[in-house]
């Protein structure tokens, strides 16, 4: 196999991810899913797996929603992807079609394109869309699995183009269809949180829950042995030579802390840089790829998106990772905040509860046993250390 990071990898170059995509469709049995992880830790890759290999009785669609940037657009694409989709079984989406065209709507070349005045009929051409292919199935009892890549970013882009009242209609419809059609689900994912969008609304009195019928399901790294035989594959396949692969595969995966995707970076980085796969190599490739001015890894976006999802808290954030980076273990609340009024004027223990809520959902931290916050990736600590000179 060869390194590819961050591209598309064929299905058969997919590592592990049984048991948690097993976890996926029993789940889905029962209702739909927010599939929530980092950025970068195989959220795509997962579901891409879940429309090639669908379980029995399924009918997934599989789109990516980061081009939609209006309620319209976004029905459009459901549109054009159940129309392909029908097109390719010789039927067709006859409500929906009917409807758009009574609409004024206009396909040229297989481009379909909604008036302008009818931008206000999303609503009627995503329902129709969605219904039309779940009667298509009625004889045959599939049901039909939505996996929408990308949706947080998607719905952001809706609220600062169209406005927030735009935006939780579009929740609310998805809702709406999930609760009138016991043969449709959807599993939303993306990299950006959701909560994030959500809060957003609720500031401009949203007081609904969109989403609160859906289960929200955590993509981990890989598993060790997993992690392990990803670099293996990857060594092989890129013909670096190794004095001892096992051993080395397992540098790799521990360094890369169980990510693939920096299991992939490390191994291209050692074909690049025409180096042999030496336990000693790894870790010179890591340390100087979290220093490299390019990001390879793409980590600056732990530090980027701070300003955005903590707006007035952005210091204090700073504050509490550069305190549980800079020196070994676990910190209590007391501590957090301690350090903080000695180090800046916040002083509100609701407030940093609240705060390290959401740190904790934005996969920064994680708590022990003991409720004592740390780094919930070590890499990720690692990196922060350097790169903010502690
Ligand atoms: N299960 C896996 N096996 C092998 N490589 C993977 C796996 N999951 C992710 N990758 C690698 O990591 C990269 C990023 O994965 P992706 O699914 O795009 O992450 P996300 O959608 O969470 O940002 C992929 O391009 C691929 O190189
Ligand atoms: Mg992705």
């Amino acid at each position: 196999m060869k390194a590819n990071p961050g591209g598309q990898i064929d299905i058969k170059a997919v590592v592990g991810r049984d048991r948690l995509i097993e976890n996926l469709w029993e789940t889905i049995e029962q209702q739909s899913l927010i599939i929530t992880a980092e950025r970068r830790i195989g959220k795509t890759t997962v579901i891409k797996k879940m429309r090639d290999e669908p379980a029995a009785g399924w009918m997934p669609v599989f789109q990516d929603l980061e081009h939609c940037h209006s309620a319209a657009e976004f029905a459009m694409a459901v549109y054009k992807e159940i129309h392909h989709f029908l097109g390719r079984k010789d039927r067709f989406t006859r409500r929906a079609k009917e409807w758009f065209l009574a609409i004024g709507g206009t396909e040229i070349g297989g481009l379909f394109k909604l008036p302008e005045k009818a931008g206000a009929h999303w609503k009627d051409v995503l329902t129709r869309s969605i219904e039309d292919l779940i009667h298509e199935d009625d004889d045959s009892g599939t049901k039909l699995l939505f996996l929408w890549d990308e949706m947080p970013f998607m719905l952001a882009n809706i609220r600062d183009n169209e406005g927030e009242p735009t935006a939780m209609q579009v929740l609310d419809l998805l809702r709406a269809l999930r609760q009138t059609h016991t043969a449709l689900r959807m599993v939303i994912t993306g990299s950006i949180g959701l909560h994030h969008v959500l809060a957003s609304l609720k500031e401009k009195n949203y007081g609904n829950a969109p989403v609160n019928d859906m289960a929200a399901i955590d993509v981990p790294p890989l598993n060790e042995p997993d992690a392990v035989h990803l670099a293996k594959l990857l060594i092989e396949g890129e013909n670096l030579t190794s004095p001892d692969k096992e051993t080395v595969a397992e540098v790799i995966a521990r360094e890369a802390d169980h990510f693939p995707f920096y299991i992939h970076h490390i191994v291209k980085a050692l074909k690049i840089r025409g180096l042999d796969a030496t336990a000693e190599n790894v870790v010179g490739v890591v340390a100087s790829q979290l220093v490299d001015p390019n990001d390879p890894w793409e980590l600056l976006h732990y530090r980027e998106r701070i300003p955005i999802y903590y707006r007035g808290d952005q210091n204090a954030v700073c504050l509490i990772l550069d305190e549980l980076a800079g020196r070994p273990g676990t910190a209590s609340v007391n501590k957090l905040l301690k350090m903080l009024k000695g180090a800046s004027t916040f002083d509100d223990r609701e407030r940093l509860l609240h705060l390290l809520a959401m740190m904790e959902r934005d996969h920064y931290l994680k708590r022990d046993d003991g409720g004592r916050y740390h780094f919930r990736f070590p890499l990720i600590r690692r990196w922060w250390r350097v790169s903010r000179g502690l």
